[in-house]
């Protein structure tokens, strides 16, 4: 909706300060804090960084050195443009292109808007402190929230856009097919939840036939006793697939690992069975490659969100010198 604003007239930008009651004194009292909040600009800056660390993926988008000292320098511009007491048609043009940037490089709007609560608790604080005691200070407080409410607008006004954007370019059939996969795909995910308490439940069942086989001496006690630990191993596995699956529905990724650790434990219990059996050499070494290359996979895997992770915490180092 912005765009429509910064392409036509200089009017469409007052409309948006009009939603917000942003008057002429709002303007004059941000630009009667300026110098005060300016002074701020470093601890601001440090606090910012420290916030958005917090996100886990900041490193993902905040890459290296270069970048991060580009994105201070450019935050710090930002944090004083907020006072700057001229809010026209080229401040509301800079704050979309700012929107457009982090659209362009798939930053979630979400940490955008967690940013805000920073920002936000930030200078109001400062306000408070600055101008306790005199008479404007609801109306400084005001204007502030007002700003900042309106870069919030803006910035998110293009991920808003090119949602919309991508929705309307799709056909009909398209958007019909879209809506019934994202259902079908809902009922899936309750389908495999279920699926996993059942797995769970005959997992329990599993662990029950063993003890059974061995207080009833149906099995010997050391082909028991490692059958149960085999089956213990399997139940293992499914609780910490149903923690991933709980994870996935709350929006985390798909976690491959956990499906290949089940794996690796039904293959597991087999050997430990097996390996009673002298006839069963051949399978034991057959199981016993296949864990081997489920291993590696799992290894590969976990290394690479370790290197992930390393690499958010480098940066955050990087920061602190
Ligand atoms: C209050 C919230 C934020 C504001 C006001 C803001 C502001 C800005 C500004 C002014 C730019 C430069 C745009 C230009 O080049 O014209 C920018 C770029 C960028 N922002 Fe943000 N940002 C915010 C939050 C974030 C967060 C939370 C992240 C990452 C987690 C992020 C990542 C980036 C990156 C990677 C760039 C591109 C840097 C480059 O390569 O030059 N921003 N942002």
């Amino acid at each position: 909706m912005f765009n429509e604003f910064t392409q036509s007239s200089e009017s469409n930008h007052s409309i948006l300060k009009k939603h917000y009651r942003f008057t002429g004194e709002d303007e004059a009292l941000l630009l009667d804090m300026k110098p005060r909040m300016d002074d701020f600009v470093e601890e601001f800056i440090e606090g910012f960084y420290e916030f958005i660390w917090m996100f886990g993926n900041t490193a993902e988008f905040l890459k290296d050195k270069d970048v991060i000292e580009r994105h201070q320098n450019k935050i710090s511009l930002w944090y004083k443009s907020l006072f700057s007491g001229k809010y026209d048609i080229s401040y509301f043009t800079k704050l979309y292109r700012i929107g457009e940037i982090h659209v362009r490089l798939g930053l979630p709007t979400h940490y955008v808007n967690a940013a805000f609560n920073y920002v936000r608790v930030f200078t109001l604080g400062r306000v408070y402190k600055l101008y306790t005691g005199q008479p404007d200070l609801t109306e400084r407080l005001e204007a502030v929230e007002k700003v900042l409410d309106i870069n919030l607008d803006v910035l998110t006004s293009s991920y808003r856009e090119e949602e919309m954007s991508r929705f309307l370019s799709l056909s009909k059939v398209e958007k019909l097919l879209l809506r019934l996969l994202k259902k079908i795909s809902g009922y899936f995910n309750y389908l495999l939840s279920g699926a996993l308490v059942l797995v769970a439940f005959f997992s329990i069942g599993l662990f029950s036939y063993d003890v059974y086989l061995l207080f009833s001496r149906q099995a010997p006690i050391e082909q028991g006793i490692l059958t149960i630990l085999g089956s213990l191993l399997i139940l293992w596995a499914a609780i910490e697939l149903i923690q991933e699956e709980m994870n996935h529905l709350r929006g985390g990724k798909f976690a491959l690992e956990a499906f290949i650790a089940l794996a690796i434990a039904a293959l597991i219990r087999k050997i430990l069975i097996f390996s009673l059996s002298p006839a069963k050499t051949m399978d034991v070494l057959l199981y016993g490659v296949l864990v081997l290359c489920l291993g590696m996979s799992y290894r590969l895997i976990v290394n690479k969100a370790e290197s992930d992770k390393k690499t958010g915490s480098a940066n955050r180092g990087l920061l602190e010198l």
